[in-house]
C-alpha cells in the first residue's frame, strides 16, 4: 500500500487547491525552477510529518522535482486537508493521512513514515523525530506501540544511524530537540527551520496572527469588536494574535505573560498586562500561545463569564486544562464544528474550540500561502542543504546559514516588486571599520 487517505475521488479538489496555493507562493515555486534542472535531491528518501495542507503540498511538489520520494503523513490528528491528501496521494506521493485521527491512527501514520526507511525526516513538532528515537532507544509506550504496529519488525539504530538529518519547523519542536540535543540523545542533526528569520518574523507572528482569529471567526462568527481578548503569551505568536485583535476592534487586549522583559515588551506596545486569574475574570475571547501545559487551569475556567470562548494556538493541546472542563462540567454539547458547550457546576456555560487543539489549522485552513511560502522555501534550502552537507554537520540543532535566510527575503522581496537599497562602498568600509568615531 502507498497510501491511505479518506476518499481518493477529492483528488480533483485538491488538486484545485494546491494551484491556488502555488499561484500565492512564488519563492518556492522559483526554488522548484531551480530544483527542476539541478535535481539535488536525487534518490532521496524523505518522510516528513508536517500539517497535511495546499501550501505543504507545494512543498512536497517541490521536493519531488529536486528527486526526492516523498512520505507524507500528520503532524496533527485534526489538521489534514482530505483534498490535499487525495491529490498527492494520486500523485505518487505516499501519504498515510485524513482529518480526525484518533491517538493510535495518529501514531500508526508515524510508524508508516518510518518504515519507508527515510534518510531526511522533516517534521513540526517533533513527533516524528521522537517517536524514532524512541524505538531506537527501546523506549516503551503507547505511542511508540502505536507506531510499531505500521513500522514493523526492524533494526531501527541501524535506519537512525542511516539518517543524514532532518529539519524542524516550529517553536515547541525546536525546543523537544534541543533538549534532546543537551541531554545527549539526538542521534541526527537537526536543521530548526522555525529559527531563520524569514520563518519566526512572518509565519509565527503574521502567519499565526491571522490565521488564528480565521479559524476562531471560521468557528464561531463572533463579533470581535467591544470584545474583551486575553492572549496568555507574547511570544512571535502572542504578538500577532494581539495586533490582530485589536485591528478587529477589540475593546481590551490583555496579556498574559511569566517572562517580565516580554511583559514589559507588551504594556509599551500598548496592551494590557495582568495575571492569568484576574484577567479570567474579565475576558471575552481568551486565546493561549505559550507552547507550556495549563496556561488556563480549571480554577481560571471556573473564574469565567458565562459565555466565554477559549482557543489555543500552541503547537499542542496542553495549554487550556481540557481534561479538568471535561471533569468537572455537569453537562457538553455540541453547537457547531468546532464549538463545544461546557456547563460548569456554578451554572455558567464556556466555550472551547476546536477541541483545545491548535484552532487555525483545524477550524481553518492554517496560515496563508504567502506566508508559507517563506517558511517552505526554508524547508526546501534546509533539505538541500543537508543533503549537500550529509555526514558533515555536527549532532545537534543548527540554524540555516544566514546567506540562505537572506536569499529568501530577497527573492520575497523581489516576487512582491520591492526593491531595497543598498550599501555604498563607503558605508561598507564605515560599518566595518573600529577606528572611525567622532
Ligand atoms: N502551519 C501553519 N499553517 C500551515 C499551513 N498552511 N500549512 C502547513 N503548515 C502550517
Amino acid at each position: 500500500m502507498s497510501y491511505k487517505v479518506k476518499d481518493i475521488s477529492l483528488a480533483e479538489k485538491g488538486r484545485l487547491l494546491i494551484e491556488w496555493a502555488e499561484r500565492h507562493m512564488p519563492v518556492l515555486m522559483k526554488i522548484r525552477e531551480r530544483f527542476s534542472s539541478e535535481k539535488p535531491l536525487e534518490g532521496i528518501k524523505i518522510s516528513a510529518s508536517l500539517h497535511v495542507t495546499k501550501e505543504t503540498a507545494v512543498l512536497v511538489r517541490t521536493l519531488v522535482t529536486g528527486g526526492a520520494t516523498v512520505t507524507l503523513v500528520p503532524s496533527n490528528p485534526l489538521s489534514t486537508q482530505d483534498e490535499v491528501a487525495a491529490a498527492l496521494a494520486e500523485e505518487g506521493v505516499h501519504v498515510y493521512a485524513w482529518k480526525g485521527m484518533n491517538e493510535r491512527e495518529y501514531y500508526n501514520a508515524i510508524g508508516f513514515a518510518i518504515s519507508q526507511e527515510p534518510v531526511v525526516t522533516m517534521d513540526d513538532g517533533a513527533d516524528l523525530t521522537v517517536t524514532l528515537h524512541k524505538l531506537a532507544l527501546g523506549v516503551k509506550s503507547n505511542e511508540v506501540s502505536y507506531a510499531l504496529e505500521t513500522a514493523g519488525d526492524r533494526d531501527f539504530g541501524r535506519l537512525i544511524g542511516n539518517i543524514y538529518g532532518g529539519t524542524e519547523e516550529t517553536t515547541t519542536g525546536v525546543i523537544r530537540l534541543r533538549a534532546m540535543a543537551k541531554e545527549g540523545t539526538l542521534r541526527y542533526p537537526i536543521i530548526a527551520v522555525n529559527d531563520s528569520y524569514t520563518k519566526y518574523l512572518f509565519d509565527n507572528r503574521y502567519g499565526t496572527g491571522q490565521s488564528t482569529w480565521d479559524g476562531i471567526l471560521r468557528a464561531t462568527n463572533i463579533l470581535v469588536a467591544g470584545k474583551v481578548v486575553v492572549v496568555a503569551g507574547y511570544g512571535w505568536v502572542g504578538r500577532g494574535i494581539a495586533m490582530r485583535a485589536k485591528g478587529l476592534g477589540a475593546r481590551r487586549v490583555i496579556i498574559t505573560e511569566v517572562n517580565p522583559v516580554r511583559a514589559l515588551e507588551a504594556v509599551f506596545d500598548g496592551f494590557e498586562v495582568m495575571p492569568m486569574s484576574e484577567a479570567a475574570e474579565v475576558g471575552d475571547i481568551f486565546i493561549t500561545a505559550t507552547g507550556d501545559i495549563n496556561a488556563i487551569t480549571l480554577d481560571h475556567i471556573l473564574r469565567m463569564k458565562d459565555g466565554a470562548v477559549l482557543a489555543n494556538a500552541g503547537h499542542f493541546n496542553v495549554e487550556i486544562d481540557v481534561a479538568g472542563l471535561e471533569r468537572v462540567a455537569s453537562e457538553k454539547r455540541r453547537i457547531r464544528d468546532y464549538v463545544v458547550e461546557y456547563e460548569l457546576p456554578n451554572g455558567k456555560r464556556i466555550y472551547l474550540l476546536a477541541e483545545g487543539r491548535l484552532v487555525n489549522l483545524v477550524a481553518a485552513e492554517g496560515h496563508p500561502s504567502e506566508v508559507m511560502d517563506m517558511s517552505f522555501s526554508n524547508q526546501a534550502l534546509a533539505v538541500e542543504y543537508i543533503v549537500k552537507n550529509r555526514g558533515k554537520l555536527s549532532l545537534g540543532v543548527h540554524k540555516l546559514p544566514d546567506e540562505l535566510d537572506m536569499e529568501v527575503a530577497r527573492l520575497k522581496l523581489e516576487t512582491m516588486g520591492i526593491r531595497i537599497d543598498q550599501l555604498t562602498e563607503e558605508q561598507r568600509h564605515y560599518i566595518s571599520s573600529w577606528g572611525l568615531g567622532t
